[in-house]
């Protein structure tokens, strides 16, 4: 696993940018593992400004959210599908039918879920999947106490993830108490997991998730389990790491060319 400590989350976008670019340039088909929330929206940013600038298309690009919201009429602007489409996936070239959710609308949601695992396992596999974390150390949307080797299926949010994602909502009471996401297992099939978080608020569980024991009460703690996993941080996030300053020197002594 390797930690990227910088400045600040312009500076996260910027360098996951670079990772992302790399897999568009190197890949026919590339596959991308899109995170939604806060976390990733500098990194989203950073990849319409260089498509803007004509650097970069996603035309041959296919794309796989972690997770749906179950419940919410379709077109609602907080479903993943809605979020997705409005921070990044519409405001690039990504053709039509490339962007897959989960079905949170489905009448048979078991059925949903396990469509979207075929899916995910059907295709040539995800190139690099963007993670965030939530402060109860969850990705995707396992929650603590998800098994280490689940598949796609149904959750229940925590009170905790619920009252976090109510600035999204009018309410509290408008946030789905379930969602479809991609299991801890689902998400370590990727090629290259990439966990951005920045601000003082993730600080605690991303140095549980990173140098903390792997453990299901704290589900990105499964991420040192992968063979390559990148943590890129802003100096707030990493505030509560034991091995900092050893992160920093190590990033500052690589050499140029290995990127992420
Ligand atoms: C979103 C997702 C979640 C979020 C996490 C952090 O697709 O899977 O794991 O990444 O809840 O959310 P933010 O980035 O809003 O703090």
């Amino acid at each position: 696993m390797e930690v990227v400590i910088l400045p600040s989350p312009t500076d996260v976008g910027r360098v996951v940018a670079d990772a992302i670019a790399l897999v568009l340039c190197r890949r026919a088909h590339p596959v991308l593992g899109l995170a939604t929330g806060s976390s990733p929206v500098p990194v989203y940013d950073e990849l319409v400004a260089r498509y803007s600038a004509g650097v970069l298309s996603f035309a041959e690009a296919a794309a796989f959210l972690l997770d749906e919201y179950v419940g919410l009429p379709a077109g609602h602007p907080q479903s993943y599908a809605v979020y997705i489409a409005s921070v990044f996936t519409s405001r690039v070239d990504f053709t039509a039918g490339s962007v897959h959710a989960p079905d949170g609308s489905a009448r048979d949601l078991v059925a949903a879920a396990a469509a979207y695992e075929a899916a995910l396992v059907a295709g040539s596999g995800v190139d690099l999947q963007l993670l965030g974390i939530g402060g109860d150390g969850h990705i995707g949307f396992n929650e603590p106490g998800s098994s280490l080797a689940s598949r796609t299926r149904l959750k229940t949010l925590t009170q905790q993830t619920r009252a976090d994602n109510a600035r999204f909502f009018s309410s509290l009471d408008e946030v789905p108490r379930h969602v479809i996401t991609q299991g801890v297992g689902t998400i370590l099939d990727a090629r290259h997991l990439v966990l951005v978080a920045w601000g003082s608020g993730k600080a605690a569980a991303v140095a549980a998730a990173v140098e903390g024991p792997v453990t299901a009460m704290v589900p990105a703690s499964a991420l040192q389990l992968h063979p390559h996993v990148s943590v890129v941080l802003d100096e707030p996030a990493a505030s509560s790491l034991r091995l900092a300053d050893y992160y920093r020197e190590t990033y500052a002594n690589k050499p140029p060319w290995q990127g992420l």
